[in-house]
């Protein structure tokens, strides 16, 4: 049976450091970091994102300012407002909720804020920082699943890393991290050839497709160490009924309530097989909050 990695109890180590570097700040007599959060309309996921990462913020003691706009806000209206926090002199960070509503272009309001500020990693300075193995601000998920491999020992170093995703967020930059780590990468994707030979010959895997149990048991090389990107909803329960197989709670959940969160990776065959897995919900999801916070007090201390 694999160990469960504890993405809830990683999440919470990364916020006492953030909080304690923040107390450090105060006790030198510099402001708390303040982090801008942009949220364009009423998307509910969006909403529920921006509700949870205010609490956190509270809890370390970062100030969130959050700016709702209306879904009809035009693209100017967006850039005079991100113009106005890269001059904010009391603004640390900023993060653009995505995705921002139909007919608002995410990659130029992402283009233009300040690098400095950019405490989702995702501007090009920043991206193209990560791709030279230079300090700068890197996408949270992919920063805090390597604080958390970290964290349980796992060993990097000449191993075979298979990331089967890539996104900008999540996929890319996580190869470019383990591959800084030295581990021999293969980025894999809806296209590759062999999809399950492939993950198969890895002693790491990370799944970031958003395609709910696409991960089987067998696709998993025994020992290897699963980390779970995805959160998925499934409500089918035919679907469900094939991928809970050996989650029999799960399955419950599911008839019971109409529908059930999990990852692309089929836990229960995992933990069957592998050595190490995370969890969905309470794996990789909390640590994305602690990897922005973590991101802001560095941008408000300019350490990267
Ligand atoms: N929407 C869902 N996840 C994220 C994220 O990590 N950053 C931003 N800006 N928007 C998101």
């Amino acid at each position: 049976m694999a160990t469960i990695l504890d993405g809830k109890a990683h999440a919470d180590r990364m916020l006492e450091t953030v909080r304690q570097g923040v107390e450090v700040r105060l006790a030198k007599g510099l402001r708390a970091p303040g982090l801008a959060v942009v949220l364009v309309g009423e998307d509910p996921a969006s909403q529920v994102y921006v509700r949870n990462k205010s609490a956190a913020c509270a809890k370390v003691g970062i100030t969130s300012i959050e700016h709702r706009l209306p879904a009809d806000t035009a693209q100017a209206d967006l850039d005079a407002l991100i113009d106005r926090l890269n001059a904010d002199s009391g603004v640390d960070g900023i993060l653009v909720q995505l995705p921002l509503p139909q007919g608002l272009d995410s990659k130029r309001a992402l283009h233009r804020i300040s690098p400095a500020k950019d405490v989702d990693g995702f501007h090009p300075v920043n991206q193209g920082l990560l791709l030279e193995g230079l300090p700068g601000l890197r996408p949270c998920t992919p920063s805090a699943c390597m604080s958390l491999l970290a964290h349980h020992g796992v060993e990097l170093k000449g191993i075979r890393a298979v990331v089967l995703g890539r996104s900008e967020i999540v996929g890319k930059p996580m190869a470019l991290m383990l591959l800084e780590q030295h581990a021999t990468v293969t980025i894999a994707h809806s296209r590759t050839k062999d999809l399950a030979g492939i993950c198969r010959e890895a002693d790491l895997l990370v799944a970031a497709v958003g395609r709910p149990g696409l991960v089987e048991g067998s696709w998993i090389k025994p020992g290897a160490v699963v980390v779970d990107v995805g959160i998925n909803r499934v409500e089918d329960e035919i679907l469900g009924g094939r991928i809970f197989a050996q989650e029999p709670k799960k399955l419950d959940t599911l008839r019971t309530k109409g529908g059930v969160l999990c990852g692309d990776v089929r836990y229960g065959e995992a933990m069957a097989v592998a050595s190490a897995v995370t969890p969905v919900p309470g794996g990789v999801g909390p640590l994305t909050i602690a990897g922005l916070l973590t991101n802001a007090l560095a941008a408000a201390n300019r350490e990267v």
